[in-house]
């Protein structure tokens, strides 16, 4: 693959990057390994990826970490992401704090388990404060019930005869305080959405990429980044 750094116009870059990251279980059972091992593995490339991000001055990484339909899976495999999830937040908070990076999570805190949730709110309530960076973990998260919690909190503040309008759904997103997303790449060569940002995905460039989660580097990145600076986003106008 071509060096695609050096192609990138570095006053460009998008704003905010959204990624499915696909592919854990089909890389490890190519290697005959049990897949929570890919999703080891798969931790390990979100790691060096935020490292890349700063690098490149993304105001906001969102990643698609568990989807309120992943709930589908066996129960082995469910207990091991968050195991997963657990120890990743345990060994990177200081490299994430030093880095001076916020973290926020999106999705339904319902389900999670009670140690997971802590450790969550712990990361959230720690880096609240940070500049550098945003990342949005979309955890339980599902693009459908994020629209239908959205109506539902805007019917609580609702005046009187008031209509609901994009704006006022606007406000009620998880991610309200976000910019919109302007780069979403999914990895391991599926082509869908898979309940991911429903709403914000409205006007998003899309890159979708064959190489699976485990095997993602910082070259992919950059050529996702690189395709983007080449379209022609019209929103619709000329
Ligand atoms: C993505 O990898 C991670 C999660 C959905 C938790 P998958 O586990 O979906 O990997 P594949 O698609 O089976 O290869
Ligand atoms: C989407 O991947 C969810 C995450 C990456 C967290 P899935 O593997 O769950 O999606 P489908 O089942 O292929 O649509
Ligand atoms: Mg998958």
């Amino acid at each position: 693959m071509k060096d695609y750094k050096r192609l990138i116009d570095p006053n460009r870059v998008a704003a905010h990057v959204a990624i499915i990251m696909d592919g854990n279980g089909r890389w490890a059972e190519k290697r005959s390994l049990p897949r929570l091992e890919g999703h080891r593995r798969g931790a390990e490339v979100i790691d060096s990826l935020m490292d890349v991000a700063v690098d490149l001055g993304l105001q906001v990484v969102t990643l698609y970490t568990f989807s309120t339909e992943n709930w589908l899976r066996p129960k082995a495999e469910v207990d091991g992401l968050w195991e997963i999830t657990e120890s990743f937040i345990i060994s990177k908070k200081e490299k994430i704090k030093q880095n001076d990076l916020r973290i926020i999570f999106s999705g339904i805190k319902n389900g999670l388990p009670a140690s997971t949730l802590r450790i969550i709110e712990e990361l959230i309530e720690e880096t609240k404060n940070n500049k550098k960076m945003t990342i949005n973990f979309c955890v339980n998260y599902g693009g459908r019930q994020e629209i239908v919690d959205s109506v539902n909190q805007w019917i609580q503040h609702r005046k009187l005869n008031e209509s609901l309008t994009i704006d006022k759904l606007n406000k009620y997103l998880y991610t309200s305080e976000l910019p919109d997303v302007d780069l979403m790449i999914r990895t391991g060569g599926e082509y869908r959405i898979s309940n991911f940002l429903l709403w914000q995905l409205a006007y998003t460039e899309f890159v979708f990429l064959k190489v699976l989660w485990p095997d993602f580097k910082p070259n992919h990145l950059y050529k996702a980044i690189y395709e983007y600076q080449n379209r022609d986003r019209r929103f619709g106008g000329l």
